[in-house]
């Protein structure tokens, strides 16, 4: 074969043979072997002005065009190879930024609190104040201050957690109602007082569809000159009609606080069986909400209120109750276990 045949030979297959190269690596051998110093394209050159000279310009024009092919071609595949390792390389160090994070689940507001918060709202707008007071409270003001001394039997009616903190002058508790709060804003306060007190409160209750150890009040608190039973019937039947709606039917029945007296407990018509008597009202038609009464003299004494001067009324009421006979929550386990199916459809 002479060189003329050689160099048509590797111009037809150049192009194949290129394309066959697929790393630059191998292609950078491939460049060496058609087109080096050594190939035998730089022989032809070498070997060119030995030719006959007849041959020479045709040859001289064949190894011409064979060189720039090759070239070219290589060239091509040399930035599609480039292209490549590059497009390796990204795939290989990838940041996949288009996993969605994690979302933390969103906090709600419990239930008990949103009632508290709506029976609240419904005093305020009466002109009624806000406080709060603490869960662990003196025995002086969970129970002396109002009206009952320290051998009283309602002591133990309302039984609770007494708490060790190392001083033997003081009885420690966790407060069984939230009626301390009376006591502690009025010796801070003169009269008038339109007060509401929101808080959770603590019992040696025992477990079931209406009880829990620990539950959570309403206390209100209204004294002022010449405040009458009327006032505290009209007010807490309002409070009702604000609360529930004019479905539910409410009643007072007489009953006794050490510190109210007359005082009453106030019912509303069960959720359930909207009166005619069920498991979840006891069989009596109706659920007990509230305590209230005239606020007793003997507390105007303790605080330092002048019980010939001033009058008042007081309240508490149980907003977990509330909470179930408005929204028909058969069982208060409900609101305080692990379970939430029953909380979460409130969100
Ligand atoms: N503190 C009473 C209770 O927990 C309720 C009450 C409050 C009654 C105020 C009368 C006046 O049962």
């Amino acid at each position: 074969m002479d060189i003329r045949e050689h160099l048509i030979k590797l111009r037809s297959g150049a192009e194949a043979e290129i394309a066959s190269a697929s790393t630059l690596k191998e292609l950078d051998a491939l460049e060496a072997a058609m087109v080096g110093r050594k190939s035998m394209l730089a022989e032809a050159r070498r070997a060119l002005g030995g030719a006959p000279s007849d041959e020479r310009r045709e040859l001289g024009a064949l190894i011409n065009e064979v060189s720039s092919l090759l070239g070219g071609l290589i060239a091509e595949r040399r930035r599609v190879l480039q292209q490549l390792a590059v497009a390796e390389e990204l795939a290989a160090d990838r940041l996949d930024v288009t996993l969605p994070g994690r979302t933390p689940p969103r906090g709600t507001h419990h239930l008990i609190t949103e009632t508290l918060e709506e029976i609240v709202d419904i005093f305020v707008a009466l002109g009624y104040t806000v406080a709060t007071g603490p869960e662990v409270e003196t025995a002086w003001h969970n129970f002396t201050a109002l009206n009952m001394p320290p051998t009283h039997p309602a002591r133990l009616e309302w039984d609770t957690l007494y708490v060790d903190y190392g001083a033997e002058s003081e009885e420690v508790l966790l407060r069984t109602h939230t009626s301390p709060m009376q006591a502690r804003y009025m010796i801070d306060h003169d009269p008038p007082v339109y007060l509401v007190v929101p808080g959770r409160v603590f019992r040696r209750d025992t477990i079931d569809a209406t009880h829990y150890p620990m539950f959570h009040q309403m206390e209100g608190l209204a004294v002022d000159e010449n405040i009458t039973f009327a006032d505290l019937k009209g007010t807490l039947a309002y409070f009702a009609r604000q609360f529930f709606g004019a479905r539910h039917r409410v009643k007072f029945y007489p009953s006794y606080f050490p510190f109210t007296e007359p005082s009453a407990e106030m019912f509303v018509s069960c959720f359930s069986c909207d009166g005619s008597g069920c498991r979840v009202c006891g069989h009596n038609g109706w659920i007990e909400i509230l305590g209230c009464g005239m606020v007793h003299p003997a507390v105007f004494e303790a605080v330092g209120y002048d019980p010939d001067r001033v009058t008042g009324f007081a309240f508490g009421m149980g907003a977990d109750r509330l909470a179930q006979v408005r929204h028909g929550v058969r069982d208060i386990r409900q609101f305080f276990e692990a379970d939430l199916r029953v909380l979460r459809q409130f969100r």
